[in-house]
């Protein structure tokens, strides 16, 4: 095993993986890459990095393991014929998963002598080391420590939640619920604007005006939900259902897929039927929170 801190294993090279070794390799990282579908190793291995030919190779080969694959149940298949050889070894499990797959995941690398660090990487391939791209942390706060050169490297900044294996998956997680709204919000407005004869460079100015003043927005909810207090002062949850049912129609009458609008207007209205149509639509969160009441 090399256990030097510039010698790194990369197993999954799909766009992430790829960009996390490259990054490595150009910051003189020696790096031992795997993957499923070896041929995706070529350009990496001709810039330098060795190509395992098995999993057990690649893990035997560092004592920093880098895992970048689609889910967990990846993971598994990957590392299990590999159990043998992962004691001592460091796992900076960087595959999205839930909050409960993280902690079984770290559960069961200890079970073989590994420790693993959970990553939620909040940057697309292009921003991997980039200074200002972030990664959430949780796990053993000495192996974050540890290994802190490595992980900057994937990187710029990075931030440990805390030990527990899960905490860096919520946080990932619930970045992501905000994440694939909203571009599916942004999707629904293209197709939207297509059927109406608009390209999505046309309407890319009053999106981006939009997006950007969700911030503001965000802030003003912020204070008042965890204060308890929905007060329809601004925006009243009525006003809300009939906002989103003129989306709905708007949709409707271009002959758009009406799925996500149609979804949005069924929120709306199990508030109002709830009794909180007088209240400002943050009155949803309770709703949400509680989806049985
Ligand atoms: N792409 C992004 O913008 C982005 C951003 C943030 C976080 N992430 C997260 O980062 C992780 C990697 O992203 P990605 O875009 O590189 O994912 P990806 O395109 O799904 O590729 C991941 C890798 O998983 C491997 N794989 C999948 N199932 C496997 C199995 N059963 N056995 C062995 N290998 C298997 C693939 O091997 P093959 O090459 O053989 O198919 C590939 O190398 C994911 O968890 C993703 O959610 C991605």
């Amino acid at each position: 095993m090399n256990s030097a801190q510039h010698s790194v294993t990369v197993m999954g090279l799909g766009p992430m993986g790829r960009a996390m070794a490259a990054a490595l390799l150009d910051r003189g990282y020696a790096v031992t890459v795997w993957n499923r579908t070896a041929s995706r190793a070529d350009g990496l291995v001709a810039r330098g990095a060795a190509l395992a030919p098995s999993p057990a190779e690649a893990v035997a080969a560092n004592e920093v393991v880098i895992l970048s694959l689609t889910d967990y149940a990846a993971v598994r298949a990957v590392l299990e014929p590999a159990a043998p050889a992962l004691d001592g070894r460091a796992l900076l499990n960087l595959t999205s998963a839930t909050p409960e797959e993280a902690r079984a995941g770290a559960d069961w690398a200890a079970g073989h002598g590994a420790v693993q660090l959970t990553g939620g990487v909040n940057s697309s391939p292009t921003g991997i080391g980039q200074p200002e791209s972030y990664t959430f942390y949780s796990g053993p706060r000495e192996a974050f420590d540890r290994h802190r050169p490595v992980l900057e490297a994937l990187t710029g900044r990075v931030d440990h939640q805390g030990e527990d294996p899960g905490l860096a998956a919520l946080h990932y997680q619930i970045g992501m619920v905000m994440f694939w709204t909203s571009l599916l919000g942004y999707w629904q407005a293209v197709a939207l604007a297509r059927a109406n004869g608009m390209t999505a460079a046309d309407i890319l100015p009053s999106v981006v005006e939009t997006a950007d003043s969700l911030s503001e927005t965000f802030a003003f909810y912020a204070e008042r939900i965890d204060a308890g207090v929905h007060l329809g002062d601004v925006d009243r949850l009525a006003m809300g259902l009939a906002s989103a049912d003129h989306v709905l129609r708007t949709n409707a009458d271009a002959g758009v897929d009406t799925a996500l609008p149609a979804a949005v207007v069924a929120l709306f209205r199990r508030g109002v039927e709830a009794g909180r149509g007088a209240d400002s639509c943050s009155a949803l969160v309770e709703l949400l929170a509680k989806p049985g009441k």
